[in-house]
């Protein structure tokens, strides 16, 4: 997606053929600032504080962590070591898993002396079918906003719920959620979204916002409680979310605060769609409440807040009395009854185990 007029993925290899380029996520919107990451260490870290985010972006990032560690010391116990720190960054998110999972038994396999050229050419194809993907999961969603603005004739707009970022920033282009309703835009369809604040960190004030913004779709932050009263008032006509893992039973993990907007799209009969790329499906898992590990982060997230002042200045400031207590929940699980449909890669299917398999037969062997 373009930036300035300047097309950018989320990361990218740099001149030098070896550093690996992010957009520091944890400036935007207020600064577009390029990072340069040249350790495994580096890559790590941006991951652990969410300097890159999202499901697909941080399996991304993990693959060329992997490339920088081969780089430095290609030897057994570093590969082994290496995704031992990459893996210990966030636990929810299973893209993570399968980089590391793809890469780890291929490297492995080569003499150590082939392994980091090796590394960054599967790094550069993960990333390359990231955004195949996405824009698969694209015209799919198109498909649904279309029909659903066929009947609505007459009306000024089409309104997009969603929650927390699920766009290109969130993946290595594109996005997920965000890709249908910039396809739908692109189409001429006049789509609003309604953007959720999402805290604590304010991934749709600051990163949802500045993307559509940038793309030219409407759009209207509103506070995270406020969804329930927009659908009442038959203002939203579809929720279309990201997902960090997907079980195969269709059980539906994303940021915190998506499950009360599935609760409250069912109890107004607004549509709940999840846009699933087919790396963010676990399928090891059937349990979703039960089984997905959830991310608790630092409580200071959840007592403070950070944004420009009249002045220019980022700062941070506290919005709790002193010394008080807090949890840091990152994410919740929405149950597959709820989700209207899984929008993925290869179609849409229904939130269930039949329904994945239904478009992914070849994962019917795998033990759950
Ligand atoms: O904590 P984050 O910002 O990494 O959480 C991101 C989300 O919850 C997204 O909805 C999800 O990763 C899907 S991104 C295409």
């Amino acid at each position: 997606m373009k930036v300035d007029g300047i097309h950018y993925r989320s990361i990218w290899l740099n001149d030098d053929g070896w550093s690996v380029d992010i957009i520091d996520q944890t400036h935007l919107p207020h600064e577009f600032i390029i990072r340069s990451l040249r350790t495994v260490e580096a890559a790590a870290e941006a991951i652990a504080a969410m300097r890159v985010r999202g499901a697909p972006l941080i399996g991304a990032t993990a693959a060329y962590g992997l490339a920088l560690a081969m780089r430095a010391e290609p030897g057994d116990e570093a590969l082994a070591q290496a995704c031992d720190r990459l893996l210990a960054t966030r636990p929810t998110a299973s893209n993570l898993q399968w980089a590391l999972g793809r890469m780890h038994p291929q490297l492995a396999e080569l003499p150590p002396a082939q392994r980091a050229e090796a590394a960054y050419a599967l790094a550069a194809a993960l990333c390359d079918e990231d955004v195949a993907i996405n824009d698969a999961i694209g015209e799919h969603g198109l498909e649904v906003i279309r029909g659903l603005w066929a009947g609505r004739e007459g009306a000024a707009a089409l309104h997009v719920l969603t929650h927390c970022n699920a766009g290109w920033l969130a993946t290595v282009d594109w996005g997920t959620a965000l890709a249908p309703v910039y396809k739908a835009h692109d189409a001429g369809i006049p789509v609003h979204v309604w953007v959720d604040e999402t805290r604590p960190r304010n991934q749709g004030a600051a990163l949802t916002a500045w993307e559509l913004k940038a793309h030219g779709v409407a759009h209207d932050v509103i506070v995270d409680n406020a969804g329930g009263h927009l659908m009442q008032h038959g203002l939203v006509d579809l929720v279309i979310t990201g997902t960090d893992r997907t079980v195969r039973s269709g059980d539906v993990c994303n940021k915190i605060g998506t499950y009360l907007k599935a609760l409250a799209a069912r109890d107004n009969r607004v549509p709940f769609y999840v846009c699933l790329p087919s790396p963010t499906i676990d399928w090891a898992l059937r349990d979703g409440v039960a089984e997905i590990p959830i991310e608790e982060r630092d409580p200071r997230e959840v007592t403070a807040i950070s944004g420009k002042t009249r002045g220019g200045d980022i700062q941070s400031v506290q919005l709790t009395p002193d010394g008080v207590s807090a949890r840091n929940f990152a994410f919740d699980v929405t149950p597959a009854r709820l989700v209207t449909g899984l929008i993925t890669e290869r179609g849409i299917c229904e939130a269930s185990e039949r329904g994945l398999l239904g478009l992914f037969p070849e994962q019917a062997e795998v033990a759950a």
